[in-house]
């Protein structure tokens, strides 16, 4: 009895040190996984053919040195295969999901709003789409062309976005191109962006001290971000001065009383005055955002470029495939080099973003229930105004959550834990807000006109 004691305790604290070991071992490997992979390709010792200027708009120049990059760069133009929840074919969201006729009534969104596609097709992209009018100004541009740094450094952003869309159009003949990403000559990756430079800069960060693997996440934050277009000027601004998370942009929002558009429901209704801060805001594909919230491959020091840009070889030449696009396409490379078992991971994706999506949808229908109620109490007599203003501040509270999971593209897989978490905010927000329609009218009649 007494000898089993010490015995069961050696054991179990060697059980502890081997799984210690296990776990330093896995880390290790990991690490050295990803630094290995990470290795700048061999660089070819020839003299570069041609001198490219700075910020040259042109991708054919730059491709003269840099064959192999530029001939997958132009891969992006052709793609159109569709994934469970991606890929590069253009279909309709709105088609494919009509709640969003509701969720967006009364804005641009609810016009046209479709999947998105490779980094060749942006412009044609954004200047065919139905959601561009004549008071569209020129920052709508901001991460479609290549002409872009160049225009920013000869004119200033300020100027350049206080022009009008179709001023602008002419100025632009390259979709998005190296000189978004490099620095020509040195060929680094560089923020181009200046709003991006002053978001950083807002959080006390420059990203010239970045690490080489940072770049590689950040120079994709140039684009793939949450914005809003501040004052008449319609200056391009990242909402982060409080911090990346949905918390912290939805108090920016609040704080600066900032509203995208203000929901039909509101149009007639004369309970209150003015409330900005009570009105509706598009969130805009925050991948960045989403990515660094502490998702399990950020903080394994993954970036957004090993899973999207992996290297491939061409003979003996190893280089950065610049053919952006949805990882499952080819997720031997792209997953291949860190995960043994691609199969097993590519399952998981699916699981994982099967999961996000049923979970989106409860919340949306949530969302739809809500206005229905809202709605229906705007329209009622005696209506307790306060608890109605109550019921529209937790509404836009819980679209724009439900939206941040929803505009970002990955179906969560780039966070699943993060866009779950957001998710059941969202669809709790928005059933409060229902309750608080019921509330301020008193009849329980309106709980069940939503969208079901
Ligand atoms: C661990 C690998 C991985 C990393 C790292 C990663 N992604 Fe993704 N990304 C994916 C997968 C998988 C999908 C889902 C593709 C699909 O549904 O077809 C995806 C989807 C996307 C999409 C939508 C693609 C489509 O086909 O619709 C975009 C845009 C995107 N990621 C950008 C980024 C950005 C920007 C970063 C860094 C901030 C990033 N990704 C980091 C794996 C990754
Ligand atoms: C969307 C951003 C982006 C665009 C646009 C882009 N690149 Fe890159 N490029 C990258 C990233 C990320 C890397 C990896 C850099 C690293 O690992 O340090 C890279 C790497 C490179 C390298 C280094 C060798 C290699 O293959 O890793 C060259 C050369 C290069 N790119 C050329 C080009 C050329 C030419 C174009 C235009 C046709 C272009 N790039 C457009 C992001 C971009
Ligand atoms: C200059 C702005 C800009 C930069 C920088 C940028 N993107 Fe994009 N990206 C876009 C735009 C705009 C689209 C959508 C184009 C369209 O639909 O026509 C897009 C589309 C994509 C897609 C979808 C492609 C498809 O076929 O569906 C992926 C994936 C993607 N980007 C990943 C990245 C990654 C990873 C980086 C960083 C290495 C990056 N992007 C850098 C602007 C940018
Ligand atoms: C640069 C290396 C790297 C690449 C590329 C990469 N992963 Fe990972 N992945 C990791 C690391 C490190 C972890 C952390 C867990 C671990 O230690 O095994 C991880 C974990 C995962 C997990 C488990 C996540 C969790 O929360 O438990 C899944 C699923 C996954 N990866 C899928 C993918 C898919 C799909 C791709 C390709 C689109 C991919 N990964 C590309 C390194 C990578």
């Amino acid at each position: 009895m007494t000898e089993a004691k010490p015995k069961r305790r050696i054991r179990l604290s060697l059980t502890m040190i081997l799984s210690g070991v296990i776990v330093l071992l896995a880390a290790a490997l990991a690490g050295v996984l990803i630094f290995l992979k990470n290795q700048p390709p061999q660089q070819r010792g020839v003299a570069p053919v041609v001198e490219i200027a700075p910020m040259e708009p042109d991708s054919a120049q730059w491709g003269k040195n840099f064959p192999n990059q530029y001939a997958t760069f132009l891969l992006t133009q052709t793609n159109n295969t569709r994934t469970a929840f991606g890929g590069s074919d253009k279909i309709s969201k709105l088609e494919a999901d009509p709640r969003l006729l509701t969720l967006f009534a009364g804005y641009p969104f609810s016009k046209e709003y479709n999947e998105e596609r490779g980094h060749m097709n942006a412009l044609a992209d954004v200047q065919s789409i139905a959601r561009v009018n004549e008071t569209t100004h020129a920052t709508c541009y901001s991460c479609k062309s290549s002409n872009n740094p160049g225009l920013w450094d000869q004119m200033g952003m300020l100027a350049y976005d206080t022009l009008m869309f179709s001023d602008m159009t002419p100025q632009l003949d390259n979709s998005i191109g190296c000189a978004n990403c490099h620095e020509a000559g040195t060929m680094r990756l560089i923020v181009t962006n200046p709003a991006l430079d002053e978001a950083l800069k807002a959080q006390g960060k420059d990203w010239r001290t970045f690490t080489r693997q940072e770049m590689r996440t950040v120079v994709c934050a140039n684009c793939h971000v949450e914005y809003y277009f501040k004052g008449d000027e319609k200056y391009l601004v990242f909402p982060w001065a409080n911090g990346t998370r949905i918390e912290n942009i939805s108090q920016y929002y609040a704080d600066l009383k900032f509203r995208d558009w203000v929901y039909p429901y509101v149009k007639d209704y004369k309970g209150t005055t003015d409330h900005p801060e009570y009105d509706a805001i598009k969130m805009q594909h925050p991948e960045y955002e989403m990515f660094t919230a502490d998702s399990t491959h950020y903080l394994a020091g993954v970036a957004c470029a090993d899973c999207h840009m992996p290297y491939t070889r061409d003979g003996a030449a190893k280089f950065s495939t610049h053919n952006v696009q949805s990882p499952l396409l080819n997720a031997e490379t792209a997953c291949g080099v860190c995960h043994t078992d691609v199969a097993y991971v590519t399952g998981r994706v699916s699981v994982i973003q099967n999961q996000v999506y049923d979970t989106l949808i409860a919340a949306e229908e949530a969302l739809v229930d809500a206005i229905g109620s809202i709605q229906a109490a705007m329209g009622a007599t005696n209506v307790d105004t306060a608890l109605l203003d109550e019921a529209r501040l937790l509404h836009r509270e819980a679209q724009l959550r439900w939206d941040f999971v929803a505009a970002e593209n990955s179906m969560g897989f780039h966070n699943p834990e993060e866009a779950l978490r957001i998710l059941a905010e969202a669809t709790d927000l928005a059933r409060q807000a229902q309750l608080k329609a019921v509330q301020a009218t008193g009849d329980a009649g309106i709980l069940t006109t939503g969208g079901r």
